[in-house]
């Protein structure tokens, strides 16, 4: 018997028991507070007020480390999309890490940190004349080019010799969510490997005279936990390549790894996939007689998620003859994951334990599918006041954010070695009502 289950008999209620993966490296939960990157979070709810983010600097930058630690070789791009933030940026920079944007906006955070141009790739299905303006003249230094359209409209406008990837979709079913899966056929992203179009984009950019083909991408989606999706489309992308009838350099193959969100799932087996898709690209150059394209890679959530939780402050419970709803000063606002791909999230309250029991944790939204996380156990006494804490939230939670019901979006607190950094602000109504005229 372990002490947790021990101590109620005892009258003490212990606090439930961190589970590690889901927090930001080096979390320690206390009876009445938890600390992350050496801070108190009750501190920082007290000074920043809620919703609050929280960005554990350490742990993003452990992620970097590992993703090029397992792939030495490769060139790891963060997808800016998951976490577009200038600190985020900068740290990207500093760690040797390439970006992906997908917008003239997520361009200018980029520039506005100096990122380096040559280290920028630009994505999209649509990437409109302004973004393909500020790509242009920031010089990034490669293109993923999505639709026929495209490619005239960049020749158009890019500099002689500009560089592209060619975004091919392979076919691939990495099992995840319809809303985020990106490899299969049918839909809007990239050049059809099955019908033929991807060749035809490789003849047709090859022959450019403005453009310079160097690589093939391929996405299959986020949060994809099956190593053996990846492995797939390097055997498909592979035979394409030998097919093109010219060099290609580059075999980017996207993001997608899994972060954990829940009690007993596992980070995404980074060690697995570097070992098991290096086997496969050797393995299918040498079988089709081409030379090993350098690999890219595109983590975004993986990198980022679990180095961000986000603080609320209930401010009711209603108890029904079902259930219990604790609603919180946020929702689908800060976080509309659950509401878009029925994401769930565990949920800590900080300050006090107690029997727990189970609870729907809600925002304050005017929708009743405003629904940060259902059935979590929560201190059977939860109350009006209560600080809560919901790990797994640094990816696609400052991306996602709304005004709806006109609500001020939540700041982003940095934390390190024991000092908390606002790196995003809270809005205010200022900002709020600054853009209607
Ligand atoms: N590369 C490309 C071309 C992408 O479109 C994406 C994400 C990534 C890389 C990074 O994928 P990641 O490693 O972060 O899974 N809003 C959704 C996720 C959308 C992902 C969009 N593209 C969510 O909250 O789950």
């Amino acid at each position: 018997m372990t002490l947790a289950q021990l101590l109620p008999s005892t009258g003490i209620a212990a606090p439930p028991v961190l589970e590690e993966a889901l927090w930001p490296v080096g979390t320690t939960a206390t009876r009445d507070d938890l600390v992350i990157g050496g801070v108190s979070v009750s501190r920082l709810a007290a000074r920043f007020g809620t919703p609050c983010q929280v960005l554990d600097e350490a742990t993003a930058r452990s992620r970097t480390r590992a993703f090029r630690a397992a792939l030495p070789a490769a060139e790891v791009v963060f997808a800016g999309k998951s976490l577009p933030c200038r600190e985020v940026y900068r740290w990207m920079a500093e760690d040797g890490l390439s970006l992906d944007v997908c917008s003239a906006g997520e361009l200018a955070l980029a520039r506005s940190v100096g990122f380096p141009a040559e280290r920028i790739l630009v994505h999209g299905n649509v990437k409109t004349p302004e973004d393909l303006k500020a790509a242009v003249a920031y010089g990034v230094g490669r293109v993923v080019l999505d639709s026929t359209d495209e490619i005239g409209h960049l020749e158009s406008s890019a500099r002689a010799g500009q560089q592209v990837l060619i975004r091919v979709t392979p076919g691939v079913d990495a099992r995840t969510h319809p809303a985020v899966a990106t490899g299969v056929e049918d839909q809007k992203f990239g050049f059809s490997l099955a019908s033929g179009a991807a060749l035809e984009a490789v003849r047709r950019v090859a022959a450019s005279p403005s453009l310079r083909l160097v690589g093939l991408h391929c996405h299959l989606g986020s949060q994809i936990r099956h190593v053996a999706a990846y492995e797939e489309a390097v055997r498909r992308m592979v035979r394409l390549i030998a097919s093109c009838g010219v060099p290609i350099d580059q075999l980017d193959l996207g993001g997608g790894f899994a972060a954990p969100y829940l009690p007993g799932e596992t980070p995404f087996d980074l060690g697995g996939f570097a070992h098991r898709v290096r086997v496969a690209l050797n393995y299918e150059c040498q079988a089709h007689h081409v030379p090993v394209p350098r690999l890219l890679i595109e983590p975004g959530r993986s990198i980022v998620a679990n180095a961000g939780i986000t603080l609320y402050r209930v401010a009711a419970v209603k108890h029904t003859a079902t259930r219990t709803f604790v609603a919180v000063d946020g929702g689908m606002s800060d976080n509309p994951r659950p509401a878009l791909y029925g994401a769930r999230y565990t949920v800590r309250l900080v300050g006090r334990t107690g029997p727990q029991a189970p609870v729907t944790v809600v925002g304050r939204h005017c929708e009743a599918g405003d629904v940060l996380a259902e059935n979590v156990p929560l201190p059977a006494d939860v109350r009006s006041g209560d600080l809560l804490a919901i790990p797994a939230t640094g990816a696609y939670h400052h991306a996602l954010a709304s005004n709806y019901n006109l609500v001020c979006r939540p700041p982003i607190v940095g934390v390190r070695h024991g000092e908390p950094r606002l790196l995003v602000r809270r809005e205010t109504e200022e900002d709020l009502l600054r853009r209607d005229l």
